[in-house]
């Protein structure tokens, strides 16, 4: 058993374990529509054993970067049928990634008449690009109220439904990084004192609702959750990540999720492999850094079910048979990993094989 080795997880097949990480790139249009060149690059990288989409946003309120995509509209809808479509065609799999930023916002990258919200209205520390204005600082965030949570959880149950309308195989909730669902399970930025903030039982209720909506829409084994406890991105803090996330693993456990797709994180304070490991060892992701011989080996190793790779896939569409072909892979320009259209994005090469 290797990377090359076709797997089932949950409804996913997967042809290879060599899975696309989810990579925002800010190629949307205006009006959060994925474009053409988003087609072209998806299609490309469909060898890939599962495409992770970029994070998709939920709602309006849940976009936060410029020029990132929605899935809460038709054209939205629309717009991703042509890249699924396009990834089908070339026989691969592909997820939408639900991410919500929650407080990590500025109100220049959102439409008119959005809010940037948060569990409580704690500014995150840090600044974000906008097309405007260059670097600004995230917004102040709205509280949402014990009233307004039904309508968010909403959200995501649409967009689940709207993913599969638009071709997709399966969702990821993107409980990471700082974003809304992350700002919920971490004390440093949930200080509410209702029944969704205080005690870990009450911090993992959102996510835990969340994804009891996605898995309502089409059963759990096409929804996937994308964790990394303890990371600090985004100005998060946790007192206790490893009480918090057992928690939140426990009661996912109880779903049948089809995968879990964990970041390590060697300086934290929590085993994150070992822990997925616990709660999910037979459909488990793993996630930073792999090089191809390391993601070998934990798979062949069966400490993993599969690998996700995001910057190899940048400048290497072929991946996949680069690796097949013990070909060397190229290099990618940082500077256009989030610069509007195709240079740097869709015009990498395949090898010449
Ligand atoms: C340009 C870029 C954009 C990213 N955007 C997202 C994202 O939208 N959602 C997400 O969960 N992770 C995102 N990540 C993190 C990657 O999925 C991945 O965890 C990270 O690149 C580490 O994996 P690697 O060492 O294989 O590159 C992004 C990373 C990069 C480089």
């Amino acid at each position: 058993m290797d990377l090359f080795t076709p797997v089932a997880l949950g409804s996913l097949q997967l042809r290879n374990r060599i899975v696309m990480a989810p990579m925002t790139r800010s190629r949307a249009g205006s009006d959060a529509v994925p474009t053409a060149v988003m087609v072209d690059y998806y299609r490309q990288r469909a060898s890939a054993g599962l495409i992770i989409s970029e994070g998709i946003a939920p709602s309006a309120d849940g976009l936060g970067y410029c020029r990132t995509p929605g899935i809460y509209n038709p054209a939205q809808i629309e717009g991703w049928r042509r890249v699924t479509d396009a990834v089908h065609a070339a026989g691969g799999c592909i997820v939408a990634q639900i991410m919500h930023v929650g407080r990590v916002a500025n109100a220049l990258n959102k439409p008119p008449g959005s809010r940037t919200v948060a569990p409580s209205a704690l500014r995150a520390r840090g600044e974000i690009y906008t097309d405007q204005q260059g670097m600004q600082d995230l917004d102040e965030p709205h509280a949402l109220s014990a009233e307004e949570i039904p309508a968010v959880i909403e959200d995501y149950r649409q967009a689940t439904e709207n993913a599969y309308a638009a071709g997709f195989d399966g969702v990821e909730l993107h409980c990471t990084s700082g974003y809304l669902p992350a700002q919920f399970l971490s004390s440093g930025s949930n200080q509410r004192t209702d029944n969704y903030g205080g005690s870990v039982a009450n911090r993992v209720r959102f996510p835990l609702q969340v994804l009891q909506a996605m898995a309502g829409v089409d059963g759990a084994e096409r929804v996937g959750m994308r964790i990394c406890p303890d990371n600090p991105f985004n100005d998060l803090q946790d007192d206790n990540p490893q009480e918090t996330f057992e928690a939140l693993l426990e009661g996912a456990a109880e779903l049948g999720l089809a995968y879990l797709h964990v970041i390590r994180f060697p300086r934290g304070r929590v085993d994150n492999i070992a822990l997925g490991r616990r709660y999910c060892g037979d459909r488990l992701l793993g996630n930073e850094s792999y090089s191809f011989e390391e993601a070998q080996g934990a798979v062949a190793a069966g400490e993993l079910t599969a690998v996700s790779f995001g910057r190899p896939f940048v400048g290497n569409p072929d991946l996949v048979e680069r690796w097949q072909a013990g070909v060397e892979l190229a290099e990618f320009d940082l500077a256009t990993l989030y610069t509007p259209g195709e240079n740097g994005y869709s015009n990498y090469p395949r090898a010449d094989l």
